[in-house]
């Protein structure tokens, strides 16, 4: 019996991941977008597969789910916690699994405990499963936990990541502040309402895995500044020197057991010659050293969105993270086939 998935968010990335769904035999049984450019419209004509796909996309999740009672959602719609919830728990009271893009998603007990632990009840409830994956996954989170797996002693673990903001849409170049005044992204830096930073949930993940109690977070933020004029592919507009292009964020988690974690990531509107990166040193003994050379993420993103998809419904049912999952594996076949219909 073949995976019945719903599409939720029909932006950039749920775009990719329709393309991946369809050809690893997932069947689309609905759409849920916002804007009026897209509901009432075909998935398949709005996300560029070039042939109608019979799924007309809605604004209402809760009629899509109880008509087409889906075994999954695939989220790609916004970032953090306190705006994910809406889609979560959508899924969640209709015991749909998700499985989310949202970057807090990742790791949010500690950034969101309370949305964290309601959703986590009303999963348990439902016999839902829910699941924050993407980029970070693999790449910050178990590829490094893997190869601490090899040390013998650790000291410190620090991570360099970058991404490019024009390979997503407008939300995540909204989120980056990317286009703004400096005084403006001062402004929103030193608000109450800054969100988590997304390092900090990678951080939160890998001192998760290990085991180790968090002594200490610390977090500078500082802006990336256009030196000279750069086009925003994803605002469709032009950014003027001087302006904000994105940022970098240093996260630092010291453990009470002594391991220090580090992670800088930036991500910003790039210029000619820059490219994703993802660096990891582990100091201690042996010392440790991965680079990925240049990483595609935002493919590798949509990959491991439809990669989970089978382990997110073989998960046990409440808010479960990518470090207590299987590893993930290369799916040869239809989706369905690992769950063993
Ligand atoms: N974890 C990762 O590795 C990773 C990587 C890439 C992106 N992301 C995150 O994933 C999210 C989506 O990225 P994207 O590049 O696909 O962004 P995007 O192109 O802006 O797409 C967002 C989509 O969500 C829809 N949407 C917004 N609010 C909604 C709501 N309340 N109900 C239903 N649909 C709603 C939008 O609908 P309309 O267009 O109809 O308004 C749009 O189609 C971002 O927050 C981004 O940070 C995570």
């Amino acid at each position: 019996m073949t995976i019945k998935a719903v599409v939720y968010g029909v932006g950039a990335m749920n775009s990719i991941a329709t393309r991946l769904l369809l050809d690893k035999g997932v069947e689309i049984v609905g759409a849920i977008s916002r804007s009026e450019s897209k509901v009432g419209n075909d998935l398949g004509e709005v996300t560029g597969i070039g042939r109608s796909l019979d799924v007309v996309i809605s604004n209402d999740p809760h009629e899509v789910f109880e008509r087409t009672r889906p075994d999954v959602a695939v989220i790609a719609v916004n970032s953090y916690m306190t705006d994910a919830v809406e889609q979560l728990r959508a899924c969640a009271e209709h015991g749909v699994n998700a499985v989310t893009l949202s970057e807090e998603a990742l790791y949010p007990w500690q950034t969101s405990p309370e949305i964290t632990r309601e959703l986590d009840e009303i999963a348990k409830r439902t016999g839902a499963t829910l699941t924050g994956t993407g980029h970070q996954d693999t790449y910050w989170v178990n590829i490094v936990a893997l190869m601490m797996g090899t040390a013998h002693r650790i000291d410190s673990v620090t991570g360099h990541a970058s991404w490019n903001v024009d390979d997503y849409g407008p939300e995540v170049a909204g989120d980056q502040q990317v286009g703004k005044t400096v005084e403006e992204f001062d402004e929103w830096l030193a608000s109450a309402e800054r969100p988590p930073t997304f390092g900090r949930n990678v951080l939160d993940a890998l001192v998760a895995d290990t085991g180790l109690t968090v002594k200490s977070v610390t977090t500078n933020t500082r802006p990336d500044i256009a030196e000279t004029s750069m086009f925003s592919q994803a605002l469709q507009r032009e950014i003027l020197p001087g302006q904000v292009i994105g940022f970098t964020d240093i996260d630092e988690i010291v453990t009470t057991e002594g391991p220090v974690f580090n992670f800088e990531m930036s991500g910003r509107v790039y210029g000619a010659g820059d490219g994703d990166i993802n660096e990891w040193e582990i100091k201690g003994e042996p010392d440790l050293v991965l680079s990925n050379g240049t990483v595609p993420t935002q493919v590798t993103t949509c990959t491991q969105l439809v990669n989970r998809v089978p382990d997110v419904i073989a998960a046990p049912a409440g808010f479960v993270t990518v470090e207590k999952l299987p590893r993930l594996r290369y799916r040869t076949f239809p989706l369905h086939t690992y769950l063993g219909r």
